[in-house]
């Protein structure tokens, strides 16, 4: 019996956040889903079919070991979702850390390079999909975020270069990008790092904004668009909560 009817998904960055909610609902789709992370996760509702690879997407040698598990994998690779991301600590440009820059362009950037350099070869044969997890703020800056935001500006660069470099052949190519979202009651790993664990710095981020968006709301994108018919790609998906018109125009009831 086939059990993974669409093939098989590899989702970077699945241990936490967007990337562990994308692997469950591709899992629940009919995927064959590697989800794959520094830290191996699993929660109690990861379905059948969903299994965790360490990978690091700096490294080369990690992006390597993925590519000859999904090689050796009985399900074809038809999907790769490039999630894995970090964010930057808050800072202005002024007083920004240099090395923080480099260590968020190195995993939000060059990791989804490598990633997709190494799994693209497969995607091509099977007529696959690879998606991008960006961010409005790859279009529309915020201040204390540059290196965060020029990464997802970069993201987006990648992303459009690589549909026009693979026009002509099976591959679809699409960027998911992101408005504020709370991945879960505490603001979810993505902010407590951006803001050093600073619970208070985190509240005022989400403060009388109703309905943030959630992990399952990407992950929900991500579905929708990787099972469009083969010929349909999705470019781009700005995603925001209903409270949130424009970067800087959030909705707040107090
Ligand atoms: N949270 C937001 O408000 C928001 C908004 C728009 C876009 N996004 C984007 O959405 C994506 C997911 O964010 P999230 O909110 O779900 O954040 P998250 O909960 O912090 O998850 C980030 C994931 O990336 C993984 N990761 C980090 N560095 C990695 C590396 N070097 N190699 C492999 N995996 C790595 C982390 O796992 P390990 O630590 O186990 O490796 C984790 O699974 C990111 O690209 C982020 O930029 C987030």
């Amino acid at each position: 019996m086939n059990t993974a009817p669409r093939g098989l998904a590899v989702v970077t960055g699945g241990s936490t956040g967007i990337g562990l909610a994308t692997a469950d609902a591709l899992g629940q789709a009919g995927y064959a889903v590697i989800a794959a992370s520094r830290r191996l996760a699993t929660t109690p509702s990861t379905p059948t079919g969903v299994t965790t690879h360490e990978l690091d997407v700096t490294v080369a040698d990690s992006v390597a070991a993925l590519e000859r598990t999904v090689a050796a994998h009985p399900a074809p690779l038809t999907l790769l979702v490039n999630n894995a991301g970090i964010p930057t600590h808050a800072a202005s440009i002024a007083d920004s850390d240099i090395d923080d820059w480099r260590r968020t362009y190195e995993t939000n950037v060059v990791g989804a390079v490598q990633t997709t350099q190494a799994l693209l070869p497969h995607l091509v044969r099977n007529r696959g999909h690879a998606v991008f997890i960006g961010s409005t703020v790859g279009r529309v800056p915020y201040e204390r975020g540059a290196a965060y935001a020029a990464s997802k500006y970069g993201l987006t660069a990648l992303v459009q270069t690589l549909r026009l470099e693979l026009n002509g052949q099976p591959v679809r190519v699409t960027e998911i990008a992101p408005g504020m979202m709370r991945g879960d009651e505490a603001g979810g790993e993505f902010m407590r790092e951006r803001f050093h664990h600073d619970k208070d710095a985190i509240a005022a981020v989400y403060q009388g904004v109703e309905h943030p968006l959630t992990p399952e709301d990407i992950a929900e994108c991500v579905v929708w668009c990787a099972t469009r018919p083969a010929h349909v790609d999705i470019d781009l998906i700005e995603v925001r909560p209903l409270a949130q018109a424009a970067q800087h125009k959030v909705h707040r009831t107090n």
